[in-house]
C-alpha cells in the first residue's frame, strides 16, 4: 500500500529517496539507493531527479546538499541529527592550526556543515584510511570520531595524529564483555565491527568496516554465522542479501535513536507537502563542498 503510493508521489513530485542502512528496513525497502556515507554521497552527485528525499541524519543531507547544489534536498525528519557531528567546536579546530601550521584536519562526514568549512578534507569509515594516507600532510588532526581516528591513525603508522574526543553513544556502548558474551554462545560466529567501536571491540573482531563493508564481508563469505558489532538497521539488508546466514545482535544498545526517527509515514508526508529543506548560506555552501570534493577526489 505505501509502496505504490510512494512511487507514485516519485514520479508526479520528482523525488529520489536515498537512505542510510540505520534507518528502518520498511523505509530501507521504498528508498532508490541504500547505502554508506561514502555510498550516498557519491549518488548525491549523480542524481537527476529534481527532489531529494534523504532518510538518514542531517549531516548526511547537508552533505547532499553541498554535493548536489542545484537539488533540492529534504529531511525525512529534521530533528534526526548526530550527537557527534556537535562534538568538536570551530575553537579548537582555529587552536590546533595556531599551534600547528603543517596541520591538516580530517574530518568524519559525521560533523556539521559549518564544521567541514573549517576542515582540509572529509573522510567517512570506509575510506578514511585510504584517503589519510594519500594526504600530503605528515601531522593530522582527526575530527571529531576519537575510535575512528585512532584506527586509522593504526592503519597509517607513517603519519602523526592529534585527535579530538567526539564519539558515536551508539558504537560505544557495544562493549567488549558483550560481544564476548555473543562469542561465547556461538563460537563458530564471525565478529564483524565498525570501526567507530572501541579498540577493545576492534581487537577481537574478525572483521573492521563501515556498513557496506560489513554487509559485504558476510554476503561474500562462507561462513554461515555473524556477530553484527554496529547499529541495528543493517540487520535489514544482512538478511535480505543472505537468507541462509545467521546474524546476531550484542545487546539492546545497538540503537540509534536518531536514525530511528525516520519512519515510512514521515517519508511520505514530506513527499506529498515539501518540508525540512536543508538550506545553507552561500557562505557554508561555497567553503563546506570543498574538503567533501578533495574527499571524493582523494578516495578515487
Ligand atoms: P558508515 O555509513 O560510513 O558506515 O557510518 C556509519 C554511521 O555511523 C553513520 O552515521
Ligand atoms: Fe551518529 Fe552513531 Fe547515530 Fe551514526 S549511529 S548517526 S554516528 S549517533
Amino acid at each position: 500500500m505505501y509502496a505504490e503510493k510512494i512511487e507514485n508521489l516519485k514520479k508526479e513530485k520528482d523525488f529520489v529517496i536515498l537512505a542510510h542502512y540505520y534507518v528502518d528496513g520498511e523505509v530501507q525497502k521504498v528508498a532508490d539507493y541504500v547505502g554508506d556515507s561514502f555510498y550516498l554521497s557519491k549518488v548525491a552527485t549523480q542524481v537527476s531527479a529534481k527532489n531529494i528525499l534523504f532518510a538518514g541524519v542531517q549531516f548526511m543531507g547537508e552533505s547532499a546538499k553541498l554535493l548536489n547544489p542545484s537539488k533540492h534536498v529534504y529531511m525525512a525528519d529534521d530533528t534526526a541529527d548526530c550527537p557527534m557531528a556537535h562534538m568538536v567546536t570551530l575553537e579548537q579546530i582555529a587552536e590546533v592550526r595556531e599551534k600547528y601550521d603543517d596541520v591538516a584536519v580530517v574530518c568524519y562526514v559525521n560533523s556539521t556543515a559549518e564544521i567541514k568549512s573549517a576542515s582540509d578534507v572529509c573522510v567517512t569509515s570506509s575510506n578514511a584510511v585510504k584517503v589519510v594516507k594519500n594526504i600530503k600532510n605528515k601531522r593530522i588532526y582527526f575530527i571529531p570520531d576519537n575510535n575512528l581516528g585512532h584506527y586509522v591513525a593504526e592503519q597509517v603508522p607513517e603519519k602523526e595524529f592529534i585527535f579530538c574526543d567526539g564519539f558515536c553513544h551508539v558504537h560505544k556502548s557495544i562493549d567488549k564483555a558483550l560481544v564476548e558474551a555473543a562469542k561465547k554462545l556461538n563460537p563458530d560466529a564471525l565478529v564483524l565491527t565498525h570501526p567507530e567501536c572501541t579498540a577493545d571491540v576492534l581487537e577481537i573482531s574478525d572483521f573492521i568496516g563501515s556498513t557496506s563493508e560489513i554487509l559485504d564481508y558476510a554476503t561474500e563469505s562462507d561462513c554461515k554465522k555473524f556477530i553484527i558489532c554496529t547499529e541495528m538497521g543493517i540487520f535489514f539488508q544482512l538478511g535480505e542479501s543472505n537468507p541462509d546466514k545467521k546474524f546476531f545482535s550484542v545487546g539492546h544498545r545497538q540503537f540509534c535513536p536518531n536514525m530511528k526517527k525516520v519512519s515510512i509515514e514521515k517519508v511520505i508526508s514530506v513527499m506529498e507537502n515539501p518540508e525540512n529543506e536543508v538550506i545553507l548560506s552561500d557562505d557554508i555552501m561555497e567553503k563546506s563542498c570543498i574538503p567533501l570534493q578533495k574527499m571524493l577526489e582523494l578516495a578515487k
